[in-house]
């Protein structure tokens, strides 16, 4: 079977700073594949090329047989591609339902300008979003709080939207930043739970974070980065005994020990 995603022998320079260094992997189909390492080691900067935020220095990526490493942004989500992020890119004066609404306007073919005369093509787009965000919102939970405006809204909500706005589009790859920081012990077993589901569904998915025991739990491949390098790749328990990890671990801060 060939995977789903390849990256191969990826750097990426920001003026003097290698952020990512000759690094490569696969993501197989329906697998959930953690990304960790200690802060500043270049995840964020991995996930930013997959969806194409920026393209790498050096190296290719590769998506189902898609080169995709030059395609703009816009072009990602469209095949099969989307992400949360780090940073919760949430519009706070739009309500629950309007802000998963948004993220599917990349998904329709009709300009903005058409939208807002409302011709009958757009009028039924705007039918099919509303359904396809109707969908997520109750696949994450959200459908009580379908009007409340997202800056009303505590952190553990705000998750659950982000993730539903990534959903609705559909990817056969999700990214996932961090999607469980700051939340509390049962929003973080529920958060677990969801992703578990949502692969149930055939998405793989390629997660960052640094909650050990949820990266333990749920994945069937972690790789380790560290100062930009991919310094291991294996199971849970194989990157867990692993000496390098260890290492690059005890020399981060206490707050990310790996312990489990
Ligand atoms: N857009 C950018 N411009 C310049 N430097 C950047 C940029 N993005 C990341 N970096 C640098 O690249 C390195 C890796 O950062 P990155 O955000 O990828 O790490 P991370 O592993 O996601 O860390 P954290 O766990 O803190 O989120 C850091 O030295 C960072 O300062
Ligand atoms: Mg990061």
């Amino acid at each position: 079977m060939s995977s789903l995603l390849q990256v191969k022998n990826v750097t990426k320079r920001f003026g003097g700073v290698v952020a990512n260094r000759n690094v490569s992997f696969t993501i197989d189909e329906k697998d959930i594949t953690g990304l960790i390492g200690p802060n500043g080691a270049g995840k964020s900067t991995l996930f930013n090329m997959v969806s194409a935020v920026f393209p790498p220095s050096e190296g290719e990526i590769w998506f189902e047989n898609h080169k995709i490493d030059s395609l703009p942004s816009h072009k990602i989500a469209p095949m099969g591609i989307s992400r949360t992020f780090q940073n919760l890119q949430v519009f706070k004066k739009m309500t629950v339902i309007e802000n998963v609404m948004v993220g599917l306007h990349t998904r329709t073919t009709s300009s903005l300008a058409a939208a807002a005369f409302r011709f009958p093509r757009s009028r039924k787009e705007e039918k099919f979003i509303y359904e396809n965000a109707m969908e997520v919102v109750n696949f994450v939970g959200l459908e009580d709080i379908l009007e409340v405006d997202a800056g009303n809204l505590p952190l553990g909500k705000l998750r659950l939207l982000e993730l539903a706005r990534a959903l609705a589009t559909k990817p056969k790859l999700l990214l996932l930043d961090e999607i469980a920081a700051g939340l509390n012990h049962q929003e973080t077993l529920e958060m677990s739970d969801l992703i578990l589901k949502i692969r149930d569904q055939g998405v793989s998915i390629f997660v960052v974070e640094h909650d050990m025991d949820l990266v333990m739990k749920i994945c069937d491949k972690i790789i380790v980065l560290d100062q930009g390098e991919k310094i291991a790749e294996g199971t849970p328990k194989a990157v867990q005994n692993n000496q390098r990890v260890i290492e690059a671990y005890l020399g981060a801060s206490d707050e990310e020990e790996l312990t489990v």
